[in-house]
């Protein structure tokens, strides 16, 4: 079994780079890059959940105010443009896939048809399987049109020969089923029974969203439940096969793939979509044969190209800190340490004294009706002379215990997780050293 803190990190893919490991494997960066390096036939299974058509703006929530990441869904050029995008992509999906395999693309109705046309003309039209529709409940309604409550999912094989699991996905039957109680007695004769195991699963799939107090819910705006997946996974791959989510999110198929004993390749372009699944799949008991992330930066000039949340997500979290759950949470505070719960706050750039100042009143409102020592961490690419001397001020006045850390020393591993002593005669000292934690490795 390995734990989040062992978990190796490789630096950015080149194009074209990929070797199969023992591990499984998970891909930050542009999927077409990663899948041009990936062999033909790799593969078992396909899920994949693209970014709609949808002219929407999802928001994470766990943002701070001024710095909301959000992933567009917009396509200027129109519907052609978007379609043209997707082809790409399935191209290389198609090659990758072993000829038993299938592919599932989860779309809804603003592309579907578009999709389901480019589909059959790359898996060809004999391979199409099925249209499952996904029904859900919850959420508005509309007072104008029925109600769009749901999404539709297309299964294509890509050959006469594919795996599919009927038994593994069967239903219980209804309460109302005659068929379940008695069976039935053909003309023959011959009485025909219920199958103990349950009925044979249709094609219209009625499976609730993840609700807000779901224990699985991450707070990706788009991450689909694992109950759904589950069926996926079930039906069309066997334990050890190796499935692939090319748009992986925040890593609900990979999480079933990992708990139904698969092997799993997922990629994504968002960096705090990586490390939070990551971070979601370090909390599976069994990990397997272990993860292999790629293409998180490994340096410098790939820190400076991140979004400024990326990186406030990237650095809390290489920390071994929690990112701020609240979208409008305290503000100056970005996440919270692993020990004691320190509050940080991430700069991507130089911090000056300005910069101190305004945390430590950020550190005042936090810890307002707590008897604790006031204290925090500033990770910043480096600090001011100013900077440095309003920390050593605000420590000998306010008795407000600010430490400074270098993002190259977060990089490294060499910041280690600082722990507070409270001596007898309450003078509080802060000492970065007195506890190592494991960072993850780089
Ligand atoms: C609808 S979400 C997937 C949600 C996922 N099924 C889950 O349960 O969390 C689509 C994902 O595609 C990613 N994405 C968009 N364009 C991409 C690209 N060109 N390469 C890789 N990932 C991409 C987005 O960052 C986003 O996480």
């Amino acid at each position: 079994m390995m734990a989040k803190s062992d978990i190796p990190m490789i630096p950015y893919l080149k194009k074209g780079e990929f070797k199969l490991k023992e591990q499984n494997q998970l891909f930050c960066g542009e999927n077409t890059e990663v899948l041009s390096g990936m062999p033909d036939n790799l593969v078992d299974l396909i899920y994949i959940d693209p970014p709609f058509f949808s002219q929407r703006n999802y928001e994470l929530i766990w943002g701070d105010e001024a710095e909301i990441r959000s992933f567009e869904d917009r396509w200027d050029g129109g519907i052609q443009v978007y379609i043209d995008w997707m082809r790409d992509r399935i191209l290389h999906l198609h090659r990758v896939l072993k000829p038993t395999g299938s592919i599932y693309l989860h779309c809804d109705w603003h592309a579907s048809h578009y999709l389901k046309v480019m589909l059959d003309e790359i898996f060809g039209p004999r391979n199409f399987l099925n249209e499952i529709i996904w029904h859900y409940t919850g959420g508005g309604r509309s007072k104008t049109t029925f109600s769009r409550k749901h999404d539709t999912i297309f299964l294509y094989s890509k050959s006469d020969s594919h795996t599919f699991n009927t038994d593994a996905i069967r239903v219980p039957y209804k309460d109302t089923s005659g068929y379940a109680k008695t069976g039935i007695v053909a003309k023959s004769g011959k009485r025909y029974m219920p199958n103990p195991e349950g009925t044979l699963m249709d094609d219209v799939w009625d499976i609730p969203i993840i609700n807000p107090m779901a224990k699985e819910r991450t707070g990706y705006p788009t991450q689909k439940p694992e109950k759904l997946l589950e069926r996926i996974i079930k039906a069309s791959s066997n334990e050890g096969d190796i499935i692939l989510d090319a748009f992986c999110g925040c890593g609900t198929a990979l999480v079933v793939a990992q708990k139904l004993n698969r092997r799993w390749l997922g990629i994504d372009i968002s960096p705090s979509a990586i490390v939070l699944v990551s971070s979601r799949l370090g909390k599976i008991e069994a990990l397997g044969p272990g993860i292999e992330i790629s293409g998180l930066p490994g340096t410098m000039r790939e820190l400076q190209r991140m979004t400024p949340y990326d990186f406030q997500y990237w650095a809390i979290n290489r920390m071994l800190g929690a990112p701020s759950p609240r979208k409008s949470g305290d503000m100056g505070i970005d996440g919270l340490s692993c020990l004691n719960n320190y509050p940080i706050q991430v700069k991507q750039n130089s911090a000056g004294r300005n910069v101190v100042d305004n945390f430590a009143q950020a550190l005042r409102r936090h810890y307002q009706n707590s008897k604790r020592p006031v204290a925090g961490f500033i990770v910043a690419l480096d600090f001011t002379k100013g900077a440095k001397e309003e920390v050593v001020r605000t420590r000998n006045k306010d008795k407000i215990y600010i430490e400074l850390i270098n993002i190259e020393d977060v990089l490294t591993g060499k910041f280690n997780t600082t722990q507070k002593i409270v001596d007898d005669d309450d003078q509080t000292t802060i000492l970065s050293t007195t506890q190592k934690v494991n960072m993850r490795k780089v």
